[in-house]
């Protein structure tokens, strides 16, 4: 058997990885939260998205990491800074970030051959009270679908968890961009989508590693992708947020890989 990739595929094609892999994932995921944590005194008004970016790039070096994002399918940066209404994918650049903008961070890092993919939101200066809302109730939605993770569940169980919530609080998930499996490789079957009806999708089983990341829109789901082919922004112009945890599933629920070291996942927590 290739050592790359060790394990079995169920028939949905999901990796089950082996015991000894979760050690690997724990360690790429805390290099990609660190990052995340040390980044945040650099988010000032005045400061460009290339400049947050470039500080990142020499973190992920410094860490002894790889940066995933940097050529893949040509992509040629560190992170993906998504601002305001940028649903995903936004492009580090020269635009200066104001009072009251809000933006995702995502890192992806790669250690010892291991993905650690992780995003967070952070405001520059001040917090509009909308984008708290907004934010608050797209990070409660990751760990509520964070916590239908364990063996027997079903990713339909996940989406539907986040799906419930958000809509509850009478804002949309979006439908065009979904989690994914990740270990060896950055992208891998399942497509973990963020909404969803209990009991359907494939059933969870130990060592499966994917990502949660539901993007959460003010106002309507809709996306487009810009004519730059990445940056995907809400077709109404509405704000949006994002959180990202790599995690992999256990005997009784789940380990998150990318748990902020320094407690600091939730931008509001200081
Ligand atoms: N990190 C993103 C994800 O959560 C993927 C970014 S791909 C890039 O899957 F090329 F845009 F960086
Ligand atoms: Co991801
Ligand atoms: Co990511």
């Amino acid at each position: 058997m290739n050592d790359q990739h060790r394990g079995r595929l169920t028939r949905d094609g999901i990796r089950i990885h082996e015991a000894g892999d979760f050690a690997g994932m724990h360690r790429a995921g805390q290099v990609a939260a660190r990052i995340l944590d040390e980044i945040a005194a650099h988010v000032q008004p005045g400061v460009t998205t290339g400049e947050l970016d470039r500080i990142i790039e020499a973190k992920v070096a410094e860490a002894g990491a790889k940066s995933a994002t940097i050529g893949y399918k040509g992509y040629q940066h560190a992170s993906c800074i998504s601002l305001n209404h940028v649903v995903c994918h936004g492009i580090p650049g020269d635009k200066k970030l104001k009072d009251g903008d809000i933006l995702n961070i995502d890192v992806t890092v790669i250690v010892d051959g291991w993905f650690g993919d992780t995003s967070r939101m952070y405001a520059a200066g001040t917090l509009p009270r909308k984008a708290e809302r907004l934010i608050e109730v797209t990070h409660d939605a990751l760990m509520l679908g964070i916590e239908a993770v364990k063996p027997g569940n079903t990713f339909g169980d996940i989406g539907h968890a986040i799906q419930s919530f958000v809509e509850a609080h009478r804002m949309s998930v979006v439908r065009d961009f979904c989690g994914h499996g990740l270990g060896r490789v950055f992208h891998a079957p399942p497509n973990v989508l963020h909404y969803g009806r209990p009991g359907t999708g494939p059933v969870l089983e130990e060592g499966m590693f994917f990502t949660i990341e539901p993007m959460v829109n003010i106002g309507r789901p809709e996306t487009k992708v810009l004519a730059d082919d990445w940056t995907a922004v809400t077709r109404d112009k509405s704000l949006s947020a994002q959180f990202e945890h790599s995690v992999g599933v256990t005997a009784t629920g789940c380990e998150i890989f990318t748990l902020s070291p320094a407690g600091r996942f939730h931008p509001t927590y200081g």
